[in-house]
């Protein structure tokens, strides 16, 4: 009723709205009634004149201003320019197929169209032609000339709808480019400096982060700006896609995991384990014969605990008492009073495994057996306390103090990483299964996406779970890899300044869509009305029933020449599939969303009389499915789903491929209880009740609307728990998004300069300060403190000042950081009077960025360890989301202290050409000679023990050492330049050749 009631209100809510825009629609259409006089020259040339016009207005918002005043005018000429292609029969090509244009835009993709413009999603049923509603705020906003992108699912459809469209751009004067995977950098910059862009969504967002996390010049950048997008399958990509982030990795320098170390164990541990479960399996199977159910259902919600995916366990399941018997023993466990009993429950197992929260726990047996001398090696210590202890030890000096703590702290880290191992092999070999989750390819473990099927090479598991997926596999575990440059994909979309999605499916993601992305829903209705029929689900007892009474659907259908598309949601569901329906010798396709090109052309013809066609959800999504001759007589396509997917929008996607544009059509999902859907979240205990009434037998098959609701309850619940965890991600990610936006625009800024030197004079005037405070306002030993701080300015200045000279006692900190500043800058001028200009530019440039990357690369990896480390803290009571962001924080004031005190330290370092550097030392002041070596000074201290090794050679410079007491400086020459060719371009950009340019010998 609730539900009725809401509904009702919702969807006037959109017909309101709808409503609203409809005269806008009438005006367009006056316009384009008007423009049938024009010649093809006068509409085109509205191009070119609003594009000038726009050109005038500065500001974005006043741009965006106008365009809603033209908004009926523009949409009129794309119109009116598509009816005179249609008219003209006009033929072109189109991947390589001949195409004819056929297409004049409906009055409800005008609607559409205007609902893009405005920012919002616009759901419109399969086959409603999206991709020509997106021409009409596309052409729109890309008047204002600075560039809108439209992001599709994969390669073939950004190819497809870029020639497509292409057309119609193309007659009204507009450029259009296309992004496609393997393109070199110079021509995906020229794609970006169309008018329209279409590509996927993971090539904008590499193209993102390595335009801006990795390009040095803003030659190498490719991107223009995020002005507005235009999303299709707008769920897939910012629903199901945002799930894993897109990361640009490399080798991590080190690699600190033991999964082959711990895998033999764990493999016997998972054995004894399985041989445990079986055991109690069979005894929960003798008692239930007995008539002692309640043991047995005690015995069974065991083996749940310790092996959810046991086979006999599985098997039990299907059986309603047993079913019954477990739900019970597993819901009065989960009594608050009964905790403890629960807790002795799982110290009988070697380990506890969570299905539905991913999460396995080792109890006391489990540790003894890996370790039996020190079970507590897999315990995390009690870091608090014994810091507390070592505090209030009044026997301990500071310093000993620090140190026991860094012990502690290193122990601790230990632990953690072993902990984390273990609980990850776990998950691999109870949770994970081949040729589900992943299949093994060329000795390498590809993740397949759970959701469309579809493999994706190239992407890994976080938190070392790939390693251990590769260890249980036997395949080589990759080194663990170092995040680069990573960013979400809720994160790439949010940076347009505008953003519109459409799709077949929205509006059961409407409240997530709002709350992240802020993008509202309108529900645009159908040009003709929908003329399909939804059959009530099918509910079977086991898979194997479900499955032979989808066989004999197919073979039905088939015999009457009906076609039907199968939709499957995994690929080892898809093939189990195709072997019994080649035993039964019907003839089939099978689509995995891997060959995308093909498989559109498969589906295309998924509509003929006969054809039977198996898709996992993603695959083929987005061409069109057109009915063969006859078929609208034999009822139009049939969809069967065969399991109800986690979420209830993939279902919808799924029912939609048939009944398009007012086409017959029909669809059916067929469900047992052994779905995972099902065991996991499904009203079990209710459904089993309601089984008993009917007194279900083996093959029989349960129908009604009611349990329709069971399963649509069911997947509420999983849609609710799944879009928790994305926000969870997300929420640990806005942390990281903020961080990198500084970054960034430092890198930016920096690529950007023309003089460079300013920022650096900037990084001396910030850092120098800092230092002098740091050093000479601290409360110990004046001596102490100036002998240290002159140990900081030689080592990281050629200054070759000396306690007399400096007279720091004279002045006061401030004085003496200004007194510091002016002798760095002068000494820094005198370096760079040496070299060449533009070659000190690139210099410049390059100290700034390369202290930024490298050390921004470290930070990303501390803050991956961070990120694994706040979840085990989660034990301890605390909230793992507030302590990531305050240690985060703490460690983003150091991330940038450390980088501009690398700038300082390096400045002097580096050289665009080493005969200058040398003309440089050979004027320095005659005291710079060699003292015992000062320690290195803090600024350069490497976050967790992971420091690149300088570059180059290093240089002894100045006199011999001879004299004590003397102070020189011992200056490690970097070369900063990498490693050119002497006949190579020269990299300080200058176009010549190494040799005759900063490589010059002079
Ligand atoms: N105004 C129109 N007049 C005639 N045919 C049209 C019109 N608009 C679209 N079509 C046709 O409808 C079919 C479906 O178009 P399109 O693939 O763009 O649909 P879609 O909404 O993107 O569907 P999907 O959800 O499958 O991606 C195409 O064959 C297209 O030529
Ligand atoms: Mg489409």
């Amino acid at each position: 009723m609730v539900g009725w009631i809401l509904k009702k209100i919702l969807g006037s809510k959109n017909q309101r709205e709808l409503k609203r825009l409809m005269p806008i629609v009438h005006r367009t259409n006056e316009f384009d009634e008007q423009f049938k006089s024009l010649s093809d020259e006068a509409l085109r040339a509205k191009t070119a004149i609003w594009k000038e016009e726009l050109a005038q207005i500065p500001e974005l918002e006043d741009q965006w201003k106008r365009l809603d005043e033209i908004l009926p005018e523009a949409f009129a000429v794309v119109k009116n320019a598509a009816r005179r292609l249609k008219d003209r029969q006009d033929t072109f090509t189109v991947c390589d197929q001949p195409m004819k244009w056929d297409m004049v835009h409906f009055d409800v993709q005008l609607l559409g169209g205007i609902v893009l413009h405005r920012g919002r999603i616009a759901e419109m049923a399969t086959g409603e032609g999206k991709t020509l509603v997106a021409t009409l705020p596309l052409y729109l906003n890309a008047l204002t000339g600075r560039g809108v992108h439209l992001v599709t699912v994969n390669d073939y459809l950004a190819r497809r709808d870029a020639e497509w469209m292409g057309r119609l751009y193309d007659f009204l004067g507009l450029t259009v480019g296309c992004i496609q995977h393997d393109q070199e950098p110079d021509f995906r910059r020229e794609q970006y400096a169309m008018d329209i862009t279409y590509g996927t969504n993971s090539e904008f967002g590499f193209d993102y982060l390595r335009d801006n996390g990795m390009a040095t010049t803003r030659e190498q950048q490719v991107q223009r700006g995020y002005y507005y997008a235009i999303v299709d399958e707008v769920d897939s990509i910012l629903i199901d896609e945002a799930r894993t982030p897109l990361i640009i990795s490399g080798p991590a320098t080190i690699s600190t995991h033991q999964y082959d170390k711990w895998k033999p164990l764990i493999e016997q541990l998972v054995r004894k384990q399985n041989m445990l479960c079986n055991r109690l399996a069979s005894e929960a199977l003798e008692k239930f014969e007995q008539g002692d159910v309640e043991t047995g259902g005690r015995l069974m919600f065991k083996v749940k605990l310790g092996q959810p995916r046991n086979k006999q366990l599985l098997r039990m399941m299907e059986d309603p008492d047993k079913r019954r018997a477990v739900d019970k023993a597993e819901l009065s466990f989960y009594q608050d009073t009964r905790k403890e009993e629960l807790f002795a429950l799982k110290e009988e197992l070697f380990f506890t495994i969570d299905e539905k929260s991913n999460e396995s726990d080792l109890s006391e047996q489990g540790r003894n057996f890996l370790n039996p001398d020190d079970p507590n090696a897999f315990v995390l210590p009690d870091l608090i306390n014994e810091f507390t202890e070592i505090d209030l030890d009044p026997s301990l000096s500071q310093e000993e103090k620090d140190k026991r703590k860094a012990e502690r702290q290193q122990h601790c880290d230990a632990q953690a990483e072993r902990i984390h191992n273990i609980s990850q092999l776990l998950r691999a070999y109870c949770l994970f299964e081949k040729d589900v989750q992943y299949v093994i390819e060329e000795n390498k473990v590809v993740i397949v996406d759970e959701f469309t099927g579809r493999k994706m090479p190239g992407r890994r598991w976080s938190d070392g779970l790939h390693q251990a997926v590769e260890a249980k596999e036997g395949v080589q575990i990759d080194r663990e890899t170092q995040t680069l440059a990573t960013i979400t994909i809720q994160n790439y979309f949010r940076l347009y300044q505008k953003l519109a999605g459409m799709t077949g499916t929205a509006e059961t993601e409407a409240a997530e869509f709002h709350d992240i992305y802020k993008l509202d829903v309108n529900v645009i209705p159908t040009n003709r009305p929908v003329a399909r029929k939804d059959h009530n689900d099918r509910i079977y007892k086991t898979r194997r029933e479900k499955y032979s009474a989808v066989i004999n659907e197919i073979r039905d259908c088939h015999t009457r020449e009906q076609p039907v598309l199968v939709g499957t949601v995994s690929v080892e569901a898809s093939e189990l599939l195709s072997r019994m329906l080649k035993r039964e010798k019907i003839p089939h396709n099978v689509l995995n969303a891997k060959f995308h090109m093909q498989e559109a052309e498969i589906v295309s013809r998924a509509g003929q009389p006969g054809t039977v066609t198996i898709s996992t959800n993603m695959a083929g999504r987005g061409t069109d499915i057109k009915l063969g001759a006859s078929v609208a007589d034999r009822g139009g396509l049939f969809v069967i789903g065969t399991e109800r997917h986690e979420a209830r929008r993939i279902d919808r996607q799924l029912r939609g491929r048939c009944a398009r544009q007012g086409d017959p059509g029909s669809s059916r999902f067929y469900v047992s209880f052994e779905d995972d859907l099902m065991r996991n979240f499904g009203a079990a205990d209710r459904m089993t009740r309601i089984m008993e009434r009917f007194g279900l037998e083996e093959g029989q098959e349960l129908e009604h609307r009611w349990l329709n609701k069971s399963v649509e309850t069911a997947q509420k619940r999983v849609e609710q728990r799944n879009y928790l965890i994305r926000k969870r991600t997300l929420d640990f990610d806005d942390v990281m998004n903020m961080q990198r936006e500084v970054v960034y625009t430092y890198r930016n800024e920096t690529i950007e300069s023309e003089e460079p030197r300013a920022l650096i004079y900037e990084v001396i005037d910030e850092a120098v300060p800092a230092k002098v405070q740091e050093y000479l306002a601290a409360e110990r030993d004046e001596e102490l403190n100036y002998t240290g701080f002159l140990n900081w300015v030689n080592t990281t200045f050629p200054l070759g000042l000396t306690k007399e000279k400096a007279q720091f006692e004279t002045r006061s900190v401030d004085e003496n950081a200004q007194f510091l500043i002016g002798k760095i800058k002068d000494a820094y001028e005198r370096k760079s009077s040496h070299e060449e200009p533009s070659a000190v530019k690139s210099l410049e440039r390059y100290i700034i960025l390369n202290a930024i990357d490298r050390l921004w690369q470290e930070h990303l990896y501390a803050m991956d360890a961070l990120r694994e480390g706040v979840y085990l803290r989660g034990y301890a009571q605390k909230d793992p989301l507030i302590e990531y962001k305050t240690e985060a924080y703490d460690m983003f004031v150091e991330l940038m202290a450390n980088i501009k005190n690398e700038v300082l330290h390096n400045l002097f370092r580096s050289t665009s050409n080493l005969q200058a550097f040398e003309n440089f030392l050979a004027t320095l002041p005659q005291f710079l000679m060699r003292e015992h070596a000062p320690t290195a000074p803090t600024a350069n201290a490497p976050a967790r023990g992971r420091q690149l090794q300088p570059v180059g050679a290093m240089a002894a410079v100045g006199g011999d050492g001879d004299g004590a007491g003397e102070m020189t400086l011992d200056l490690p020459i970097r070369r900063s330049m990498p490693k050119v060719g002497r006949n190579e371009p020269c990299p300080c950009g200058s176009g010549k050749k190494y040799k005759n340019c900063c490589g010059r010998v002079a």
